[in-house]
Formats: structure tokens, C-alpha cells, sequence
């Protein structure tokens, strides 16, 4: 637990989600069922664009947490979450989006797995990120797209 926390408040630099017209806003995210079912922009996401996202130390971080077969050569996959091989097999699209956009959502408050388009990221967030998403609304979409690529 110490860990993880320190991991999400340390590594995290947190991107301002620009409030663009057609996105929705954090606090405006509809999770139904455990899961999302709207697009957060009505962009399709970018599989490819997700994939930098998700190894990006600065901006998914998802390795710190998650191991993930298809990023061999990446350095240091953590191994606080689950292994990422076949996350698209176990999860739709909209689930992953929900879980993703704020994994409190689907696993409860206790979960480590921050939440990457809510305004409540966790404990001990530094002052001038309060009220920042860490991922903007594309950038959800985009790494949703990549990790729905992830069959066994
Ligand atoms: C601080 C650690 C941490 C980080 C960072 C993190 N996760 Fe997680 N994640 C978890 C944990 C722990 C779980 C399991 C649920 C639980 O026990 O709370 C989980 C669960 C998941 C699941 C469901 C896993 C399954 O197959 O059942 C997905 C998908 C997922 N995370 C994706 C991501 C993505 C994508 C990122 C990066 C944008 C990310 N996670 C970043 C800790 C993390």
C-alpha cells in the first residue's frame, strides 16, 4: 500500500485536461453498471497514441502497476495490479473505459489504481494539481483503445 501510494505521488505528472465543448467533464462521466458506455470526446481512440500513453512514465505510468507481455523491452513492469496479457478479452470497451477513468468506480475505494479522468486522483496530491485530471478525455480513449488490442 505505502508503495503504491508513493509510486502515484511521485511519478505522476499530472496533464490539465483542456476543456474542450464536446468532452465530457470528470465529474460528468455517467458509470452504469461498471462500466462506461458513451465516449468520453465521440473521437475513436488511438490505439497506438494509447500504447506510448500507457508506457509513458509521465502519463499512464500503467507499467508501474502492470505487468504487460506486449512491452517486453520496457523496463521495470510493477506487479501491485494484474498481468495486462488479455485484459481485452476479460473486459468490454466500456468496462475498460470505467475502469481506467477511475478504477474507484468498478473496484471500490480501497483500490491503488488511480483514477486517471476523476478530480479525486487520491491522497496527497500536490496543491497545484487539485482539481487536474491525470489523462486528458482523449488520452482515456486512447489508452482504452490500446488495452482492448490485449488478447491471450
Ligand atoms: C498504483 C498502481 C496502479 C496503476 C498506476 C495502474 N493500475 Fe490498473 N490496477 C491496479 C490494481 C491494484 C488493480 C486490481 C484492482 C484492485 O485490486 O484494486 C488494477 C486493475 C486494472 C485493470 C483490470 C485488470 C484485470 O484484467 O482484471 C485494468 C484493465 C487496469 N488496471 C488498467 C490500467 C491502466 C491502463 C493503467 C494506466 C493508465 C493502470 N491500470 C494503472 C493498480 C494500478
Amino acid at each position: 500500500m505505502i508503495r503504491a501510494t508513493a509510486i502515484v505521488t511521485a511519478v505522476f505528472a499530472v496533464t490539465a485536461a483542456s476543456a474542450l465543448a464536446d468532452e465530457t467533464a470528470p465529474q460528468d462521466v455517467n458509470f452504469e453498471d461498471l462500466a462506461v458506455m458513451a465516449s468520453l470526446t465521440g473521437t475513436p481512440g488511438d490505439p497506438v497514441t494509447g500504447r506510448d500513453i500507457f508506457k509513458d512514465r509521465k502519463l499512464g505510468n500503467c507499467l508501474a502497476c502492470h505487468t504487460n507481455a506486449d512491452m517486453q523491452k520496457e523496463l521495470f513492469h510493477g506487479t501491485v495490479g494484474p498481468a495486462m496479457d488479455g485484459a481485452g478479452d476479460r473486459w468490454e470497451p466500456a468496462q475498460l473505459r470505467a475502469i481506467i477513468a477511475d478504477a474507484k468506480e468498478v473496484f471500490g475505494e480501497q483500490t491503488v489504481m488511480p483514477g486517471f479522468y476523476s478530480v479525486n486522483v487520491g491522497k496527497d496530491v500536490r496543491e497545484d494539481l487539485v482539481g487536474k485530471t491525470i489523462l486528458t478525455a482523449q488520452q482515456i480513449e486512447d489508452v482504452v483503445a490500446y488495452v482492448a488490442t490485449l488478447k491471450e
